[in-house]
């Protein structure tokens, strides 16, 4: 097993303009990993893939894709990588048939290779359809999985997927996420966008990104341990009025985190003494339960309570 990491990125950058949308930038991917990346809209998510698939060239930092560099303007990165962009990338008015062949037609793949592939990949996702349906015509889910399977046609060892679940059903995004781990589990590297929390605990890690920045890395058991060191408890106050014991408990000491959750809320504080003097006032009726921090929270923290 060749253990070199699948992608090596160093201080990677990139200006549009003055504006600076990835900012100094690195981490290593190893081969067979769910790498996924974490951060609200605008956070630089989808131009530091593009940049890795070799589609825009960074202002300055270094990155290995493969053990490939960026020294030819991306062109043999591309050929190594397999990419679903945001957008969805089939034609919706041609057939399932037509819309591979157009792929292989890119790739200028040989028409045996590409029909073994496809075959393959049919396999791999469980596509049942015929070829000749149009891509219009099918569900959301189905359309995401062949879109999946256009862009590992030429048989990608590293595979970026930038939000490939947003605006699909649950039952499909469970579905898709399965497909996910069997294309990991043949030892290829996923490399996957979310805005789904759910979907973000099933990385084996997560490079969480704000304004360009990295701003944590670890999986999700690292990056909850590392944003609440201390006990997290969250709060039911069960009809009784929260506001006036919320605001005495945000000048608490020792409170790191204080965020809504439906109609309760969660506390996290950095040890157990300042857990327990904070919430010693706790009106009667109200109740609170230690619970385990959630990647929604450290996200909360992390992200939000940067922006705050
Ligand atoms: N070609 C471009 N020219 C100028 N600004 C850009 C360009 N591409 C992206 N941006 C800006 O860079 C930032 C990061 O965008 P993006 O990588 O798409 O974020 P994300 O995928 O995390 O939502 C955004 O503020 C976006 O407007
Ligand atoms: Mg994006």
């Amino acid at each position: 097993m060749n253990a070199a990491p699948a992608l090596e990125v160093k201080r990677l950058s990139i200006k549009f303009g003055d504006f600076t949308a990835v900012d100094d930038v690195s981490f290593a991917v190893n081969q067979g990993e769910i790498f996924g990346f974490l951060g609200a809209n605008g956070a630089g998510k989808t131009t530091t893939i593009r940049m890795l698939c070799g589609l825009l060239t960074p202002t300055s930092g270094s990155a290995l894709v493969g053990g490939l560099g960026f020294g030819d303007g991306g062109l043999g990165i591309k050929k190594i990588v397999g990419y679903m962009s945001q957008k969805f990338t089939l034609y919706n008015d041609l057939t399932v048939g037509e819309n591979l062949d157009f792929a292989a037609g890119l790739r200028k793949l040989a028409p045996a290779f590409a029909k073994k592939r496809r075959h393959e990949l049919f396999e791999l996702i469980g596509f049942n359809k015929p070829l000749s349906s149009k891509v219009s015509q099918l569900p959301g889910g189905i359309k995401q999985e062949l879109a999946l399977a256009a862009a590992m046609l030429h048989d990608p060892e590293i595979i970026f997927l930038d939000e490939p679940t947003s605006g699909v059903a649950p039952a499909s995004r469970a579905r898709f996420w399965g497909l996910i781990r069997r294309i990991t589990g043949l030892g290829k590297t996923v490399i996957v966008t979310t805005h789904y929390m759910d979907e973000a605990e099933q990385c084996g890690r997560i490079a969480l990104m704000r304004t360009g920045r990295l701003i944590a890395l670890g999986s999700p058991e690292e990056l909850k341990r590392s944003a609440f060191p201390g006990p997290m408890a969250e709060l039911d106050f069960k009809g009784a009025e929260p506001k006036p014991f919320i605001s005495a408990l945000e000048k608490a000491a020792g409170l790191l985190e204080l965020s809504p959750h439906g109609m309760r809320w969660h506390a996290a504080f950095a040890d157990k003494a300042a857990m327990d003097a904070a919430l010693a006032g706790l009106p009667p009726s109200a109740a609170a339960a230690l619970i385990q921090p959630s990647l929604e929270d450290v996200f909360i923290r992390l992200v939000e309570g940067a922006e705050r």
